[in-house]
This record gives C-alpha cells, structure tokens and sequence, in this order.
C-alpha cells in the first residue's frame, strides 16, 4: 500500500516582529491580558511590498533542501492560503515560477486556518492514488494584510508566516495513515471578509465601510473550535485502535493557547505531547501546522516511528484531523 510520507519540512517568518507591546500602542489592550488569553507574546509580520508568494517560496526551498530534493523533484503544488497575492492568478502558480519548477499543476486551496490540514491530505491524494510521486504542500499566509489594527478582537491573534511539507510515496508503513476534513458552512459569519469578492467588490464604499478587513465572533469561534478538535482527533484515532496515549506526539492548530489546552484535555492528551509555537508566531493560518511541524522536527520532536496527529480549524468552518507515522 502507497503512503504519502512527509520527508521534508521548512518554515519562513518574517522578519518584522510585532510585540504585544506594539499592539498596546494601536488598541486598548495590555501584555497581560493577551497572554493570558491567547499565550501569545509575539508574532511576525511582513515587510511592505512583501507578500505570501515570499514566505511560501522560502518556506518551500527549505523543505526541498531538507528533503535533499531540487524544485525539478517537484511533481505538484498545493497551497493553503486565505490570502493569496492576488484573485488571479493562484500563489501556488507563483510559487511553481519562482521556485524554478517545471511545468507540474499548481493550485491554491482555502480553507482558512483548516488550510493545512487540507492541502497536506489533498496533496497526499495524489500520492496514494500512485499519480504523482512527489507533491509539495504549503500554508502560507499574510493575515496582517487583512487585519483591521483597530479591531483588538482579532489584531491580537492573527498574524504571518508560511510553513511547507515535502510529501512523498513509501511503501515502509510510515506516512500518513488516514484524515478527515468537515466543513459546515452555517457558521460562516462567525469568522470572514466580505469585500474583496464577487459579492461586495472593491469599491469606494466598501472600504470605507472597513469591509476588506477579517471580521470574527472570537469567542463563539473558540467554543466550536474546541469542540471540533475534540471530534475529529477522537474519532480518528478510534477508527484506527489508538488511544491518546499512543500519540507521541500532538500538532495543532496555533490558534490560541486556551483552545489548544482545553482541546488536548478533552482527548486526554498531557501537554508535553502537545507541540506549541503560538507564543512567537500567533495564528497564522493555513501556515501553523507546517511551521510547528518544521519546528518539532528542527527541536527533535518528531523522531522516525512517531505516532503523529495534526489538526486544525478555522473559518468557514472547516476543520480537519490528520495521522500519521512519521
Ligand atoms: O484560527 C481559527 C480561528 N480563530 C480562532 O480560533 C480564534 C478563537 N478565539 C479566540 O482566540 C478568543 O476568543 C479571543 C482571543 C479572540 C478573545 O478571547 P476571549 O477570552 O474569547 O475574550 P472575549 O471575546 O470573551 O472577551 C472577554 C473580555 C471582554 O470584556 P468584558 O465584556 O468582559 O468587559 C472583551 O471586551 O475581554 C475584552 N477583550 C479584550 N480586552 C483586552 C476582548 N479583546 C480584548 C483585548 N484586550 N485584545
């Protein structure tokens, strides 16, 4: 049986550092209250004239260069974003023309911060089904670009980055033995940006009406999004016979400190098999798994024979659950 296989990973943040002290200057918040809400204390933020294209190219050539593969290697790229340099074309098709690739398909994917877990699964399809040998997935976000830096709802958390995955056929019974994804769209005005679109195009009165910025119910969210974590890792496991207590090691979702703990406490994980960045990088969307995942392997986290789960969520919603034998 074919297994895609992450052999490959890299991460990219800009080198523009927000503090919480930062945003103390643009709303009524405080260091204390962000961090004992949310557990972050600094994200990243791209330079001006910078885009999501660049993180996730950099993010890219480090995943190829840990997998010791050249862009020629490369046989598709997915990219998870909800913030793509333009409408048109996707960022997955600037990424295929600044990494040198040749002229393998290329597609962009949105599933909000569920953007990793989706492109990494749609991009294992490819694999299992003996098409493509080598795909290279990528979440890669400037949420800073739709960031209303009044609104201290969303401000605070939401920030920028890119993370990227080199996945890769085996038949040695490592790689990623099953996921889920779910979507349910009822929720959808719970966390969105309504200008920009076919609905509300740009006009003069969309932005003055602040419309091209991210609008979210943060704490309805949290509260679904705890939950949705619970489901689906749950679930997961049981399907294939494991307990919490075979996971060596957890991956999620960088939201927010308090939802990632109150999620691992419903599936009885211990927080020293939970990998945690979002104190440094905030949320950064469809990028968070693939950064923590390159970062968990950079740390020694994830060692060959781990029993590995993902998962992530977001707007929309969607969500999703991944494991995996590393
Ligand atoms: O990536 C997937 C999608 N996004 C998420 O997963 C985000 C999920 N949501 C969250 O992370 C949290 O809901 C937030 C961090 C956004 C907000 O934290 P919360 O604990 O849910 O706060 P809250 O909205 O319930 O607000 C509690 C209080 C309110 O004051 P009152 O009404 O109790 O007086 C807010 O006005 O905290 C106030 N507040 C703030 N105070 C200082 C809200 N935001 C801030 C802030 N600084 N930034």
């Amino acid at each position: 049986m074919i297994r895609a296989k992450i052999v490959g990973t890299g991460a990219y943040a800009p080198d523009r550092v927000l503090t919480n002290a930062d945003l103390e200057k643009l709303v009524q918040t405080s260091d204390e209250w962000i961090v004992q809400r949310t557990g972050i204390r600094e994200r990243r933020i791209v330079a001006e004239g910078e885009a999501t294209a660049d993180l996730a190219v950099r993010a890219a050539e480090r995943a190829l260069a840990s997998a010791k593969l050249t862009p020629d290697d490369v046989d598709f790229i997915i990219v998870g974003t909800t913030t793509p340099d333009m409408i048109l074309p996707s960022t997955a098709n600037l990424v295929q023309l600044r990494l040198g690739c040749r002229r393998v398909g290329s597609i962009d994917v949105l599933a909000a911060c569920a953007g990793s877990v989706y492109s990494l699964l749609m991009g294992a399809q490819f694999i299992q089904t003996g098409k493509y040998r080598r795909v290279l997935a990528i979440g890669a976000e400037a949420l800073s670009r739709i960031v209303d830096y009044t609104d201290r709802g969303t401000c605070i958390i939401l920030a920028d980055g890119a993370g990227a995955a080199v996945l890769e056929a085996a038949e040695d019974g490592s790689g990623i033995i099953d996921g889920d994804l779910y979507s349910d769209g009822k929720y959808w005005e719970l966390l969105y940006m309504p200008g920009g679109g076919a609905r509300h195009p740009a006009t003069h009165e969309t932005v003055d009406k602040r419309m091209h910025f991210a609008k979210m119910k943060g704490n309805e969210v949290f509260k679904v999004a705890v939950r949705m974590f619970a489901e689906s890792t749950s679930q997961l496991l049981a399907r294939h016979g494991f307990k919490a207590s075979d996971v060596d090691l957890f991956v999620p979702h960088q939201a927010n400190l308090r939802i990632i703990e109150a999620a691992a406490k419903r599936v009885d994980l211990p927080m020293d098999r939970v990998f945690v960045n979002v104190d440094k990088y905030g949320n950064t969307g469809a990028a968070s798994v693939y950064v923590a995942m390159a970062e968990a392997v950079d740390a020694g986290r994830l060692r060959p024979g781990d029993l590995v789960l993902i998962a992530a969520f977001g707007g929309g919603f969607a969500w999703g659950a991944a494991l995996m034998r590393w």
